[in-house]
């Protein structure tokens, strides 16, 4: 609840000063601010005049101290009140230490790690004067074709919302207002971003209530739940309405049934996109929609300051609907303490002393090396050191390995493949070649390729997307590796000397030409700042990937959306009694993934024991215990990530063949045993029925442990009620 202070100060205020609160800008109407503390910017475009610049409530894409406490104090040597901005930023996976894009951190399974690094981020942005990071995004994905599947940590609801709660509690931290050096968390896109239609950037999403609540809003939820300060719209509609203009969806569900009262914020112009999205015929039409929706901030387009006043005036809008969200707006800023402290956690000496510093380089190492998933190895892998490398490709010497969304990190800075094997491999072990570009390839690429490649014993291939070709409208329809690279794997075959690739990649790719072609392919994604220096370690032996799959790869973009929590059909292809052809099944292809969900390999093995039931039933008051020991068999440590899966066998309405509930991420040594134990509740096995409510069944169920979605023992229980 805001307090009597903040209430008499919305009081004092205008109604164009509440309106221009309610406005977020970006950086280049401050420009300048620095030098002069003069408002440029683009304000003709949008029709800004110096009043609403003087009164707006936050901007977005500032980076640097010096920068924001400049704005920050020309702001308030303007605006009549002395209400400080909020300064908001994309610090989506590192500010300067750039850190795996988060789809590469969801397939490490390690909450502490994804802590660690939105703290980590947390840190250096403050420092460099941001209050407010836009992230993290939660939103559930299952169609690599979109190429914000980077962004996400997958498509499991479970994962997803730990991870939506480990990154909110490392950007805010338990003290949002004492301690400076975090940041309010934004958890976007809400809602349903993930699901657009043919995996094309901002378009349609439709399905059921049931199937949104019961896979693509608990993350959100999550995230909420660890306290999430603010939310971001999508730019997608939900139920035929776009989010933006939802009222639905944001003032029911999100602000009602959830009760949300932090800030609302839109996507960039999504209240003016509700104009061409055909349910607004202009601006003042598409404020109006957003104001009763809920949306406190619009960013970036001017269809509240334009037009909110004549609506209030008209009488279609209540002024209290504007008051509760200055409201909300200022209680934001005044938990996190700017008006004692307008610059909060800006200071340009530590931001020289801890941004991308050694320690955080550390950090954002250990956490490539763990996001990193083995895809193959036919025993090539850990490199030898005898063995002389040729480290061929147009990533084996490219900073391009930040991925999308890494706008404050630096490409130069960044550790490459090249680098990071030098620092490991005797001088003459190694030799490198481009062998071609991202999507070109030219004879002379090739020859050199050859040449190198023939005087070495192992072939390394550092091949991959570069990082345009995913991230925000960045989908693509054919998702192989550009047609260069693989016909230089091509090339490289009749050497007949084994090949290992690296992929660098912002989504599951369809990996024919790839997979079937190398010896040994490591998944590296978009490793971030020390990328080099982590694939090193792995393709070494000094580090043991222990990576999992937190997104299918599908057999062909053709079998999209592939996902494992699926379900059964009337006729499901694996049956005992399945007819040969009539069968939900393609004449041309598996229905697997040709990579599932919770895969990846180890240069270890680990064994399972059989699964102990602590009962054959369970009830609501008695949970069921589930243990299993496993052993590292191998002759390294390695860390195994235990994962435990159920299946409801009947449900009111039908439920998945398999569901993620638990897992656990544990180290072992060589020879070492451990007893991992579950304990699976009956909250864990409710579900979303056809009326919506949210309850279990009581009847059979199947439990699944093992060290992938399709690698698992199965054993059958019941529940009783
Ligand atoms: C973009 C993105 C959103 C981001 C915002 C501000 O369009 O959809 O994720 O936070 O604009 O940059």
């Amino acid at each position: 609840m805001a307090d009597q202070q903040l209430i008499s100060l919305v009081e004092r205020m205008t109604l164009e000063e509440k309106i221009a609160q309610l406005m977020q800008l970006a950086v280049p109407f401050f420009e300048g601010a620095e030098q002069s503390g003069q408002i440029t910017g683009p304000m003709e475009s949008l029709g800004i005049t110096e009043e609403i610049v003087h009164n707006a409530g936050s901007v977005l894409g500032l980076a640097g101290a010096k920068e924001a406490i400049a704005v920050q104090e020309a702001h308030l040597r303007s605006n009549r009140l002395g209400i400080p901005l909020l300064l908001m930023a994309d610090i989506v996976h590192g500010f300067k230490t750039i850190f795996p894009v988060p789809l590469a951190m969801g397939c490490s399974w390690d909450m502490e790690l994804a802590e660690q690094s939105a703290k980590i981020a947390a840190r250096e942005a403050s420092v460099s004067g941001i209050h407010v990071t836009f992230a993290p995004m939660v939103d559930l994905v299952r169609d690599p074709r979109w190429g914000r599947v980077m962004e996400s940590t997958g498509e499991d609801p479970y994962l997803n919302s730990e991870f939506a709660r480990a990154f909110v509690r490392g950007f805010q931290g338990d003290d949002l207002s004492g301690d400076v050096h975090r940041v309010a968390a934004c958890v976007k896109h809400f809602a349903a971003y993930g699901a657009g239609e043919g995996g094309r950037d901002y378009n349609t999403v439709d399905m059921s209530e049931r199937q949104l609540r019961e896979y693509y809003l608990p993350a959100y939820k999550a995230a909420l739940e660890e306290g999430c300060e603010m939310v971001m719209t999508s730019f997608n509609t939900v139920h035929g309405v776009p989010a933006t203009g939802n009222k639905r969806l944001m003032r029911d569900l999100l602000r009602g049934e959830w009760g949300f009262d932090g800030v609302l914020i839109s996507d960039w112009g999504a209240v003016k996109e509700m104009i061409p999205h055909g349910v607004a015929e202009d601006e003042e039409e598409a404020a109006l929609k957003a104001i009763l929706a809920g949306v406190d901030i619009e960013m970036m387009t001017p269809c509240y300051v334009h037009h909110l006043q004549d609506l209030v005036r008209e009488g279609k809008v209540e002024e209290r609907l504007i008051d509760e969200a200055v409201l909300r707006i200022l209680s934001l800023k005044k938990r996190l303490g700017l008006f004692e402290r307008p610059v909060r956690g800006a200071d340009p000496a530590l931001e020289q002393e801890i941004v991308f510093c050694d320690e955080h380089r550390q950090a954002a190492r250990e956490a490539a090396v763990k996001s990193c998933v083995l895809l193959k190895n036919n025993s090539v892998l850990p490199l030898k050191s005898e063995k002389r490398v040729a480290l061929i490709g147009p990533f084996a010497a490219s900073g391009d390995i930040l991925g999308p969304w890494s706008w404050t990190g630096s490409k130069e800075d960044a550790i490459t493949v090249e680098q990071g094997l030098r620092s490991k491999l005797a001088s003459d072990m190694l030799l490198t070649a481009e062998g071609c570009d991202v999507t070109s390839v030219t004879e002379q690429q090739l020859d050199e390729a050859l040449k190198v490649a023939n005087e070495a014993d192992v072939i390394v291939l550092a091949l991959g997307e570069d990082s345009e070709m995913s991230g925000e409208a960045g989908s693509r329809a054919f998702i192989t590796l550009p047609e260069p690279q693989l016909e230089l794997i091509q090339h490289l075959k009749p050497l007949q000397k084994p090949i290992v690739v690296v992929l660098f990649n912002g989504r599951p790719l369809d990996l024919h030409g790839v997979l079937d072609e190398a010896d040994a392919v490591l998944e590296a994604w978009y490793p971030g700042s020390e990328g080099g220096a982590a694939i090193a370690e792995l393709l070494t032996g000094e580090a043991n990937p222990s990576g999992r799959l937190s997104m299918s790869f599908p057999y062909s973009v053709g079998q999209i959306p592939v996902y494992y929590n699926h379900f059964n059909t009337g006729r499901p292809k694996d049956a005992p009694d399945a007819q040969e052809r009539y069968v939900s099944q393609y004449l041309d292809i598996p229905n697997e993934p040709l990579l599932p969900f919770g895969f990846g390999l180890s240069y270890t093995e680990f064994q399972y024991g059989k699964m102990m039931l602590s009962a054959e039933e369970m009830t609501a008051k008695s949970p069921l215990e589930i243990t299993v020991s496993v052993t590292n068999v191998g002759e390294m440590a390695g860390e195994e990530v235990v994962q435990l899966y159920i299946r409801d066998m009947s449900g009111e309405v039908v439920r998945p063949v398999q569901e993620l509930k638990d897992f656990r991420k544990v180290l072992l040594q060589p020879g070492e045993q451990q007893d991992i134990t579950f304990i699976l509740t009956e909250e864990q096995l409710r579900y979303h029925h056809s009326d919506l409510t949210y309850s279990s069944d009581a009847g059979e169920f199947c439990v699944m442990v093992g060290g992938s979605s399709k690698d698992t023992e199965i054993r059958r229980f019941r529940l009783k009620k």
